[in-house]
């Protein structure tokens, strides 16, 4: 593994983090103090080739690396979180997955358009009883002549609202446990299918996340992906690398913290003196650097294991759990540096602490990753 950039990557870098503060800088506090998803920094997203960038460029997308990836997801997080997570889900969940495991048809019909960033895409997995559990979903399918009806309810959808396309994960034989799952992918618009009202969150208010219902849905038989039965092993699969797009996102709010907290300590002057000549600040400074920089060799290294077919899953969960701890420890402490200014919406920094805490959360909690890096150590 080499630790310098290629030249690509140093102009992928360049390029998402210059787009991020012309782009998404602007109105990111109004945006998620009103919960207004970022319709045209997702379009530009796509017109840079974000939304698709490890996709083969054969289904329009970017054909790079997943290192190259977790270099754009961290600048774009580093700004606007929000953002960030509607383009992790559209890269590592959506078309992944399909470009994985979608039949041709489904290739050419619907990864095109998501790797392009025409259209958008959702991962609907969890049900209100399972989370973590997410084998012992109910929403159940039915198998008919020349395809599906399906019925039940999934939740906690990000892009739920604003996707195109969903990649849903449903019964189809009940009772085996998770060899009864299969995935479908399903439009927006199709009968029965309706959605429920953005969810109020804590963090990540700019970002949609919503219920999404299916009464007797048909689904034609062309739209399921993979064979009946393969659809847990879709998601998990899926999800490895879904981590590593998560824990970079994570990495972008610590790195952010960071950033505001050096800035701060500068110029904020008490007793006489900035507060950055205090050593009880320095040390603070010194311990977030040191925790970034060993976030950002983990999701390297998982992302590089990824790009050469090494087993990796448990290296994602790693870089996850610890990105995401980071960037909790990372985020708290700069709202500590800037005081009461800090716990104030206008400073910017009090959201940094709000959206790092679902890094912890989502596309698996921490306590998760644990269960499957303790899983690889003890086989
Ligand atoms: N890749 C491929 N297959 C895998 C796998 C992986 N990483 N991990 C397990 N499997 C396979 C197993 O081999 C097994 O298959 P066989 O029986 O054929 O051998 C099957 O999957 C079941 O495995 P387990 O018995 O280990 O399954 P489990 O029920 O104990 O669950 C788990 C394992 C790790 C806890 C899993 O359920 C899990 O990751 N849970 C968290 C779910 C999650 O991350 N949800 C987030 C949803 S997405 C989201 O957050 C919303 C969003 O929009 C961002």
């Amino acid at each position: 593994m080499n630790f310098e950039l290629t030249d690509e990557q140093q102009l992928i870098q360049k390029t998402a983090r210059e787009f991020a503060l012309a782009e998404l800088a602007n109105g990111v506090i109004e945006r998620d103090e009103k919960k207004i998803w970022p319709r045209e920094g997702v379009q530009k997203m796509g017109e840079l080739g974000f939304m698709g960038m490890m996709v083969n460029p054969k289904w329009d997308g970017g054909g790079m690396d997943a290192i190259s990836y977790t270099i754009a997801m961290e600048e774009i997080a580093r700004v606007d979180a929000s953002a960030a997570v509607v383009m992790s889900v559209n890269n590592s969940l959506v078309c992944y997955l399909l470009e994985k495991f979608g039949s041709d048809h489904i290739r050419e019909k619907y990864l095109k358009p998501l790797a392009s960033g025409e259209k958008l895409g959702a991962f609907s997995l969890s049900e209100p009883q399972s989370g973590s559990d997410a084998s012992n979903m109910k929403t159940l399918v039915r198998k008919e002549s020349n395809g599906y009806r399906v019925h039940g309810t999934k939740n906690w959808v990000t892009s739920g609202v604003n996707s195109n396309y969903v990649i849903l994960f449903a019964v189809t034989t009940p009772g085996i446990g998770h060899k009864g799952i299969s995935a479908f992918l399903v439009e927006k618009g199709w009968e029965g299918f309706s959605e429920g009202k953005p969810e109020n969150k804590l963090g990540i208010r700019a970002s949609d996340t919503c219920e999404l219902y299916f009464d007797n849905v048909f689904i034609p038989e062309d739209n399921r992906i993979g064979d009946e039965g393969m659809g847990f092993r879709i998601a998990l699969t899926t999800l490895d690398g879904g981590r590593i797009g998560i824990a970079a996102q994570a990495l972008g709010i610590a790195q952010a913290s960071l950033d505001a907290s050096i800035t701060y300590a500068k110029e904020r002057v008490q007793f006489g003196k900035p507060i950055a000549e205090n050593q009880g600040i320095q040390f603070k400074l010194a311990d977030m650097a040191m925790e970034i920089e060993a976030a950002r060799l983990l999701i390297r290294q998982s992302a590089f294991m990824k790009d050469s077919g090494i087993s990796y899953g448990h290296m994602a969960s790693m870089a996850k759990v610890y990105a995401s701890e980071v960037a909790m420890r990372a985020s708290t402490q700069c709202v500590q540096i800037h005081g009461g200014y800090g716990y104030i919406r206008e400073s910017g920094v009090e959201r940094l602490m709000r959206d790092a805490k679902i890094t912890q959360i989502y596309e698996g909690t921490s306590e998760i990753q644990r269960v499957v890096i303790a899983r690889n150590l003890l086989k």
